[in-house]
């Protein structure tokens, strides 16, 4: 294999070495008359996250005798200032926390999700002919959903905190006022986006002061003053201050300066959500993830059960790809149909997720040729009712067991790449991810249906999948999301099955090369399939020339996914990061 050529050593081998001695310990203090190990489950806690200063911030919370979510909160801020493409104050996303001292469902799902404006329209981003707007929904003032992110945050805090909140803050206000260094992937990115900001066509092209906002060269000590003020009005005065303080002034100024639409009664009333978690079993495995506005968890449930119809996969050789391609194209055909916010449209989550529909669908793969994409429908249930891009993943488990799986996002690399002046914040550009007209592909290239229309206060379709595995005997397992838009479904899969399967550790499983289908028939008819192309994580000439012969037309993208996990074994948590960024793995 060729040498990795990254600028972080993950801390997995001695971290796994600390680890065991501390476990040693842990139970000969046990056997000396130490804690039960009810009372105390792990060795130690552990912090994976896609980016290396963030990564110490969790780890300083938790030697600070913070639990998981106070870890998570203050990863959170931290990743606001250091990764600001991906993470930031203008998004929102979903967590999951496992609670191992709660009663019944220890897992609580957490919907920050940013929504529609109150004057969003169905049809905001289409012409007089009813034809989409190429990137209106993308890099306009128009593009961006209410930020969820602070709500959110406060949402997991009031729950589960345990230390003060303004404390959890102080770490990032400290990166954004006394400077942070850019790391070379977090450079190359600013290079890459900037110029694709600036070569926008004219109409576009807003207010993007990206350079202003984030500019530097790999090994440069950033300082964002702007963004240090906020954020210490947000530890000062709590998740109100974004709402209702001075931040929401500066945020609607801007909106009223260039006919953005998000209001001060839009900030008001954004509230985030507690819902009730998507579960399956999964060969003897429970999976719990995020319930819709994902799509992730009732699509992960749905893959992973038509899965489970087969023989376990290692997932390596064409036939293997294939099937999995098969399965691909029917969960996804069914998110584009079925699936939206639950606040607007009855999703069928019992029925997508029951183990014969599961069947049923299965029954329909081709192990021997393609389904062509276009025959395949979207499964049929009665109606109810009414109807580069970047994120940022990280897991967290502490000495409890306590667990965080956090996924947020601005959607687009930069988000919509408009600055809230003064703020030194970007918004989101996530009204992409509604279906600006049925069966019209997004920027991600999914499609949707009335399912996914845009209303005002309607969250938008996403594809994050904060994840969290437990053993049949119910002990936590693993922790894992990725980015990705919606190949994060398949990354996650993969993962899983990996492991579950593939009896593969979380390195290897992390590493292992990936793949995605996610069906929506193009008007060329082609069947495309994508594959990883940089050579550490490209798949086999052999395998490829294999799909080809199927029919499959091979898509290379770089890399697909950034998974940041914690495996739990033995009573050991390791985290691992993703070698295809950057990132960090770091212990209390
Ligand atoms: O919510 C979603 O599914 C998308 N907005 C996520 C975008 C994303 O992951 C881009 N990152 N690579």
């Amino acid at each position: 294999m060729a040498p990795r050529l990254q600028v972080e050593q993950r801390a997995v081998i001695p971290g796994r070495i600390v680890a065991l001695a501390l476990l040693v310990l842990l139970v000969v203090a046990t056997a000396c008359g130490g804690p039960a190990p009810h009372e105390t489950t792990l060795a130690r806690g552990v912090v994976s996250a896609p980016e290396s200063q963030a990564a110490e911030v969790g780890a300083a919370i938790l030697r600070q005798g913070g639990n998981a979510v106070d870890a998570a909160v203050a990863v959170q801020f931290a990743l606001c200032v250091t990764n600001g493409f991906g993470a930031g104050l203008g998004g929102g996303g979903f967590m999951l926390v496992h609670d191992p001292a709660a009663e019944g469902n220890s897992v609580s799902t957490l919907d920050y999700r940013e929504k529609a404006p109150a004057a969003a329209t169905r049809d905001m981003f289409l012409d007089e002919d009813g034809q989409v707007i190429k990137d209106m929904g993308l890099y306009t003032p128009l593009a961006s959903g209410v930020p969820g992110t602070v709500r959110g945050m406060a949402a997991a805090w009031d729950r589960y905190g345990s230390l003060p909140w303004s404390r959890l803050l102080e770490p990032a206000v400290k990166l954004a006022r006394d400077g942070f260094v850019l790391d070379p992937w977090t450079a190359d990115s600013v290079k890459k986006y900037s110029d694709k900001f600036a070569a926008l066509p004219a109409h576009l092209l807003r207010h993007v002061e990206f350079d202003d906002y984030y500019r530097g060269k790999e090994g440069a000590v950033l300082r964002l003053p702007d963004l240090a003020d906020t954020l210490e009005r947000i530890a000062r005065e709590g998740a109100d201050e974004f709402y209702r303080g001075q931040t929401a002034e500066l945020l609607v100024q801007e909106m009223e300066r260039d006919g953005g639409l998000i209001t001060a009664a839009d900030l008001n009333a954004y509230q985030a959500v507690w819902r009730e978690p998507v579960e399956i079993s999964y060969r003897g495995y429970r999976v719990v993830s995020m319930p819709p506005p994902s799509s992730g968890g009732i699509a992960l449930a749905e893959f992973l059960n038509m899965a489970e119809t087969f023989p376990p996969q290692a997932m390596h050789s064409a036939a293997q790809i294939h099937l999995f391609a098969e399965i691909a194209k029917r969960v996804f055909a069914d998110r584009a149909e079925h699936m939206g916010d639950p606040d607007f449209h009855h999703n069928p989550m019992a029925e997508l997720t029951d183990k014969h529909y599961a069947q049923e669908r299965a029954s329909e793969v081709n192990r021997h040729g393609r389904s062509d994409p276009a025959s395949i429908r979207a499964g049929e249930f009665p109606r109810h009712g009414a109807s580069g891009r970047e994120t940022t993943h990280f897991s967290i488990v502490d000495d409890h067991g306590m667990a965080v799986a956090n996924t947020t996002t601005l959607n687009t690399a930069y988000g919509s790449g408009v600055v809230v002046d003064g703020a030194g914040f970007l918004l989101n550009s996530q009204m992409d991810d509604f279906s600006a007209k049925p069966g019209v592909p997004n920027d991600s290239g999914v499609t949707g249906s009335q399912a996914n229309e845009i209303a005002p206060g309607k969250r938008p379709l996403s594809s994050m999948t904060p994840t969290m595995v437990f053993e049949p005997t119910g002990a936590l397992s693993l922790v894992l999301g990725s980015p990705g838009g919606p190949s994060i479904i398949s990354t996650v899969a993969q993962v899983i099955v990996h492991v579950v399967d593939g009896h593969q550790d979380l390195e290897a499983a992390v590493d292992l090369p990936r793949f995605h289908h996610q069906w929506p028939p193009s008007p060329e008819g082609e069947d495309l399939l994508l594959v990883e192309s940089q050579i550490e994580y490209a798949l086999p000439q052999d395998v490829l020339a294999e799909l080809s012969r199927l029919g499959y037309t091979i898509k290379p993208r770089k890399t697909l996914g950034d998974v940041q996990a914690v495996m739990i074994q033995d009573g050991v948590a390791t985290g691992v990061f993703d070698r295809r960024r950057t990132g960090g793995v770091a212990y209390p």
